[in-house]
């Protein structure tokens, strides 16, 4: 049998060389990577034969996400194959680590070496087209800076007064007789209500028993958008196949929302009395940011408010397991702030100072 001829087989035969050297090069550079960072061999998830490919992969993470067992499920594959392992999903190879000095050394002191743009742009942009959730390289660190210069002074940022207003609120909606209830839905809206304080200068108080209907509706599209961005997250190229026009809708109210509060606040100009009432918006538009951006910072900072909410629940949870801990640590707190709540003032509560002063700052 001769050796086929003719441009076909000679382009399959360039292409099939081409993919080769492409994977050469790249096994090159992974190479000199785990070299220079003194990487170990990373343990491979082991799939079957026929998920070659890892569609079934990317199945079954859809299906433990619908199934809102995603979190166990990432949990037992730790548990097998240790902190840190690659899988396979559509052909890229995805690394799964809950080791703290990779979470710190990626989310931390190596954070700008990581581009996500790719990844998150086409979820993020029908809400933040130009925020810090879709940008990279020099765009990334413009935005970074501004957010930095916004909050970095805790004493500016958190209002302990309006804290503790929201957080009384709060209490209301707890059943008085004991009873259970889901303390994270509660705490989605208390973040909410902080957060939109903190941002706009206006709560949008969804923990009140009647909040004014369109900020009732803010909130609502907010619950949509971040649902939607982080159901597609997990998706992958699955997300393609669902509707989106709840999500559409939801994004295009939400920025009208948001931007005619940056329309007002570019409109009214900069404030002559700085210390009176700071927010986020307003502390953007002093440093010159036009409306859009300011919309777009905003609605990111309020995107980012399911942190909260989550790890105060995780919190709690915890804290229900484990009567001890609630005891000393209500020891703890009344004998470092007292019974009332925490101030800045430094001659009567120099240790709730200490406490405030000593939380983390964006790197
Ligand atoms: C307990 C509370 C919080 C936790 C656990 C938390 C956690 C995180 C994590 C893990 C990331 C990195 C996400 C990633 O890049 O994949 C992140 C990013 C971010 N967080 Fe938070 N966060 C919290 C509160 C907040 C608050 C209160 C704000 C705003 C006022 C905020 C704003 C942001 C922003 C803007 C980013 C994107 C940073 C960037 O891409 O450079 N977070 N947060």
């Amino acid at each position: 049998m001769g050796i086929p001829t003719g441009p076909l087989p000679l382009a399959v035969l360039g292409f099939l060389v081409l993919m080769w050297l492409l994977k050469l090069r790249r096994a090159h550079s992974l190479y000199a990577l785990e070299q220079q960072y003194g990487c170990g061999n990373v343990v491979k998830e082991k799939v079957s034969r026929l998920d070659f490919l890892g569609v079934l992969k990317l199945l079954e993470f859809a299906h433990h996400f619908r199934h809102k067992t995603a979190l166990e499920y990432t949990d037992t594959l730790f548990k097998k194959y240790g902190n840190t392992y690659m899988s396979q999903i559509l052909g890229y190879r995805i690394h799964f680590t809950c080791d703290p000095a990779n979470i710190k050394h990626i989310l931390s002191t190596g954070f700008a070496d990581y581009d996500s743009s790719k990844l998150r742009g086409p979820l993020f942009n029908p809400i933040t087209p130009h925020g810090i959730f879709t940008v990279d390289g020099l765009d990334w660190r413009v935005m970074r800076d501004q957010l930095r210069t916004q909050l970095s002074n805790n004493r500016r940022i958190c209002d302990f007064v309006m804290f503790e207003q929201q957080f009384q609120t709060f209490l209301q909606r707890e059943p008085p007789d004991g009873q259970r209830f889901d303390i994270q839905e509660c705490f989605i809206s208390l973040a909410i209500d902080i957060q939109s304080g903190f941002a706009l200068g206006d709560s949008v108080g969804s923990l009140h028993p009647s909040p004014a209907p369109a900020k009732k509706h803010f909130a609502e599209d907010l619950h949509v958008i971040k649902e939607t961005i982080v159901r597609d997250g997990f998706r992958g190229p699955l997300r393609h196949l669902s509707r989106k026009l709840e999500f559409r809708r939801s994004c295009a109210r939400a920025r009208r929302f948001v931007m005619d509060y940056a329309e007002r606040e570019v409109a009214q100009g900069i404030s002559q009395d700085n210390a009176e009432g700071y927010y986020f918006m307003k502390g953007l538009n002093e440093k010159g940011a036009d409306a859009a951006q300011l919309a777009n910072q905003t609605l990111s900072i309020l995107l980012a408010n399911d942190s909260i909410a989550t790890t105060l629940s995780g919190i709690f949870f915890l804290l229900s397991q484990h009567e001890r801990v609630v005891s000393k640590l209500r020891q703890i707190v009344l004998e470092e702030i007292g019974p009332n709540p925490p101030t800045y003032d430094l001659t009567s509560h120099t240790s709730s100072m200490r406490v405030c002063d000593s939380s983390q700052q964006l790197p």
